[in-house]
């Protein structure tokens, strides 16, 4: 994973650096690094932990060439020595890298045995040493024969000592994107981190190197033949506006939530309660012809689509399912053009996300994407993208980015159902004004937002805890249990209420605590008789219904997903808060994750 940024200019090279690699920073926080070029000189600062430590490290140092990292550990420990910028043998090539090289043992064995000796255990150092090892002079030669090599995902900037007026990058699957301006040129794995400064912006490809220097770019492909680039038009993208008055941006982001809907949906739903999506390339013929609609996505975005799942089944009465995308390409799926691919991603980058849109292309599903990054990968390559409005989401556990996912999914799905005729055009814009009334009732949730911190001690203290659910509660449940372990680091199991005699029971007893969420009025008797049953083991149970210990308002049990979540995110927040944990960052976490 990881992000990587450079720049060479005029200016201070390592002040931008930093401040970049301080952008990407939601692509893995663990340890950063810099290497700073100063005449004949290379200076490399590393520190664990984020890169607004170099500030310290790098003091006045001045130079105007500069590559740097920021690391979410793959190949070896969070340590300094692991952290990137690293160096071949006599220091001839610095790189960075965002990726992971699969075949890196292999090459690491045929370099160790002509006794070369590694000063980390990441996968990256070999590409160092490889470049060092077949270096003949020709700096883009070399580079493209190192390329060649390779399996796996890179984004790289490379610093040869014999080039001092040039950094070379390279890509394969994962993000870099460079940047000019008379001044200087930059370099990174997200364009926001240099859009600002830059007055030319270029993607690059797959497979193609690019020469940078002060104010230029030359592309090549692997065979050294140049490309033409065509610059990128930026549309808008979202600010970090700053935590304005909250503790955490988790917090903000919880609160964030009734605008992200309103924002999301004031795109996409006309005036009469119509859904209206821009662009959009599916006809009703094919609507009416798919046969089977899949929702790919990871983490919480996962959440979401397991809810479209249900929610397809039973407004669209089409088969529909929900598969995570890590697994989509090993469970060999059989797509075809009545397929309907749905993925789900507010970064738009995350590589099995990624790699299961192009899979399903591929096969000739029909495809929409949903985003919450306009210029991302995913946005790119779909068929059709519905973005969500969130705003720029900083918190790793994301919260007002899954709202608003949610109220892409309903609308898609009001859409496509009053295509297919499945409901009428006046159920539909029923489903619509209840949707469109969520965010208000979330408010009136949130105006009681510090009462959840008394359930945290309780958390704390309890032994076992399980969060159990029938149909869309269960759904919520999921999403419930992974908020509360990653800020919280607290273990807690997530089990349809129904399936929790069918062994996991035996853990259950007087130092469990099992929240029930049962706000689905068509099950909740169920539930409650799953309740009863952990009751009857020694279990405290906390209800989260209508009428429970903790009250949420009535809705159509479709959309209880919306609403049950907030007080549960809240929960997680206090939790993690009164155990002092990193909540905007959590450890080993990280925001994107681009790879595999
Ligand atoms: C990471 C984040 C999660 C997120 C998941 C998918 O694990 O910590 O919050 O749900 O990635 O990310 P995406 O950007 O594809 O929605």
């Amino acid at each position: 994973m990881c992000g990587i940024m450079g720049y060479i200019g005029e200016e201070n090279a390592k002040d931008i650096v930093i401040s970049g690699l301080e952008d990407l920073e939601y692509r893995g926080y663990d340890s950063a690094g810099i290497a700073i070029v100063n005449n004949e000189s290379i200076n490399i600062r590393k520190s664990v932990g984020s890169p607004s430590e170099l500030r310290k490290l790098t003091g006045n140092e001045f130079g105007n060439i500069a590559i740097g990292h920021t690391r979410w550990a793959t190949h070896g420990a969070a340590t300094a020595e692991n952290a990137h910028p690293h160096t071949s043998e006599s220091g001839l090539f610095t790189i960075v890298h965002n990726g992971i090289i699969e075949n890196f043992a292999e090459l690491k064995a045929v370099l160790e045995s002509d006794g070369i000796i590694f000063r980390s255990d990441t996968d990256t150092e070999v590409i160092a040493h490889l470049l060092e090892k077949n270096y003949n002079g020709d700096l883009k030669g070399t580079v493209s024969q190192v390329l060649k090599m390779l399996v796996g995902s890179y984004a790289l900037a490379i610093l040869c000592r014999d080039y001092s007026d040039t950094v070379i990058c390279a890509k394969l699957s994962s993000p870099l994107f460079v940047g000019t301006a008379e001044e200087g040129s930059f370099i990174a794995s997200d364009v926001s981190a240099i859009a600002e400064k830059s007055h030319r912006l270029y993607r690059l490809n797959d497979n193609e190197i690019g020469l940078v220097k002060k104010g230029e770019l030359k592309v090549f492909d692997l065979d050294g033949c140049r490309i033409r680039k065509n610059e990128i038009k930026l549309k808008a993208f979202d600010k970090n506006d700053g935590k304005c008055g909250y503790e955490h941006f988790m917090l903000k982001e919880i609160h964030e939530q009734p605008t992200a809907i309103r924002n999301t949906l004031k795109e996409i739903i006309t005036e009469n309660n119509q859904v209206f999506f821009k662009n959009f390339h599916l006809s009703s013929k094919a609507i009416d012809e798919l046969n089977n609609i899949i929702f790919v996505a990871c983490g919480s975005a996962f959440h979401v689509g397991f809810v479209g799942s249900y929610l397809c089944e039973r407004i669209l009465h089409k088969t529909s399912s929900a598969c995570v995308a890590s697994e989509f390409r090993y469970k060999k799926p059989h797509l075809d053009g009545n397929t309907l691919a749905v993925i789900i991603s507010q970064s738009g980058e995350t590589a099995d996300t990624l790699a299961a849109l192009r899979i399903a292309k591929m096969q000739g599903a029909k495809t929409v994407s949903i985003v919450n990054v306009e210029n991302s990968t995913i946005a790119q390559e779909s068929d059709n993208v519905i973005m969500t409005r969130a705003g720029k989401e900083i918190a790793v556990a994301t919260t007002k980015a899954y709202s608003a996912q949610l109220a892409v999914v309903y609308s898609l799905i009001f859409y496509l159902a009053q295509k297919n005729k499945s409901i009428t055009k006046s159920q539909s814009e029923e489903f619509i004004r209840e949707l469109k009334s969520i965010p208000e009732i979330e408010e009136k949730i949130l105006s009681q937002s510090t009462g959840f911190y008394k359930y945290s001690e309780q958390i704390i203290q309890a032994k076992y805890i399980c969060f159990i659910g029938r149909s869309f509660d269960y759904c919520t449940a999921m999403e419930a249990s992974l908020k509360l372990k990653e800020i919280s680091y607290i273990p807690c199991e997530v089990y349809p209420a129904g399936e929790l005699k069918h062994g996991t029971i035996s853990l259950v007893d007087k130092n469990s605590l099992i929240f029930a969420l049962c706000c689905c009025e068509e099950i909740k008797a169920k539930t409650q008789s799953n309740i009863n049953e952990v009751i009857s083991r020694g279990a405290d149970v906390i209800c989260v219904s209508h009428d429970g210990e903790i009250s949420v308002p009535y809705t159509d049990d479709i959309f209880c997903p919306m609403l049950e979540i907030i007080p549960l995110q809240l929960i997680a927040y206090y939790t993690a808060k009164k155990k002092n944990c990193e909540i905007d960052k959590p450890r080993n976490l990280a925001k994107s994750v681009t790879v595999e």
